[in-house]
């Protein structure tokens, strides 16, 4: 399959319909029904003791959110309109205008969609996923020694595409963050090398920062990438003496011009959580800094066509290799280079 161009969203809708996406924190995710919106779909999650439930958030009765109603006691989630009841597979149990016992209409039902936990977040798929969940580099997040900080959910005006690309962009950080993440803006880029993996890209650096929580300054940092296809990229920061941060965005495709990402931050060193709030405002400062660009980037839909856009050799690599892997989605893995 080639996704060329924004015309033909929905084609890649169609395929991003088949893979998980983080929706909500699990923290988030309680008795009280939370409407979240996926690819354009309403989704309406609640959480009783089986788990967590996603349904379509809309009662086939009148159209109403079931996010408006409640969870019911028996695990029901009831309409706040006229009180039918569905359980978790979605099949409406309960009309109360015909009384207990009374028969429910075959299709009286909503839509129900899978649904994990994994992360601190809910990931929920809208058809049979076609590759697992997105793990962690060398598994850092089960590993004891790191501190991790899953924050609430960010949402940008932009398509999770451009979120990622931002992420994976090296040489925008002389620009956008100078005097943080990079020295100065004489940016040349060395030659970069980017993997196809089996999951999606991965590529190294050595560079310095000039001013970050992470390292101290004039420390010759090893920074690792490591991209799962579509919306999942986190970076990996070892500094000289051992230092290691890894800073995770997990996004999730909202709608073809909106995203909802969580930002997982995890370090294996001044891991008392007092320290957190470092760590986190400095997260927010830097991201600011993208999101002023970002949001205004046209067009808003990533451009998977590479003739639609002009790439510079190495400065550019990553974010040419990301570009293919979203235009390869859906391509059968055996024809995936
Ligand atoms: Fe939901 Fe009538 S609209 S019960
Ligand atoms: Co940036």
């Amino acid at each position: 399959m080639v996704v060329g161009s924004a015309s033909q969203a929905p084609q890649i809708v169609r395929e991003l319909r088949r893979y998980w996406h983080p929706v909500a924190t699990s923290a988030s995710v309680s008795g009280t029904p939370l409407h979240v919106d996926l690819l354009d779909v309403g989704i309406v999650l609640y959480r009783d003791a089986q788990g967590v439930t996603a349904l379509e958030d809309l009662c086939i009765h009148r159209g109403t959110p079931l996010s408006l109603g409640k969870v019911t006691p028996n695990g029901t989630i009831q309409c706040g309109y006229h009180g039918w009841q569905y359980d978790s597979t979605g099949a409406c149990t309960y009309i109360p205008s015909k009384g207990r016992g009374g028969t429910i209409p075959r299709k009286a039902r909503v839509e129900a969609f899978l649904t994990t936990e994994r992360y601190g977040l809910v990931w929920c798929a809208l058809e049979e996923p076609r590759a697992p969940l997105p793990s962690w580099p060398y598994d850092e997040w089960d590993k004891a020694g790191y501190r991790h900080v899953m924050l609430d959910a960010h949402i940008w005006n932009s398509s999770a595409g451009r979120v990622v690309d931002n992420f994976l962009d090296v040489s925008h950080l002389a620009f956008v963050h100078k005097g943080i993440l990079a020295t100065d803006d004489e940016a040349v880029m060395p030659e970069q090398r980017i993997e196809r993996t089996p999951y999606g890209l991965y590529y190294c650096r050595k560079e310095t920062e000039a001013a970050t929580p992470h390292s101290d300054p004039g420390d010759l940092i090893f920074w690792e990438y490591f991209v799962y296809s579509p919306f999942t990229a986190h970076i990996k920061k070892t500094t000289p003496s051992g230092r290691e941060t890894i800073i995770s965005l997990l996004a999730s495709p909202t709608s073809a011009k909106k995203t909802t990402f969580f930002f997982g931050l995890g370090r294996n060193y001044q891991t008392e959580p007092e320290h957190d709030q470092k760590f986190i405002d400095f997260h927010y400062d830097v991201s600011e800094q993208d999101r002023r660009i970002v949001e205004q980037q046209r067009p808003e839909e990533i451009p998977t066509s590479l003739r639609e856009e002009l790439h510079v050799k190495d400065a550019d690599a990553a974010s040419t290799a990301y570009r293919r892997l979203l235009a390869d989605l859906g391509a059968p893995p055996d024809q995936l280079p």
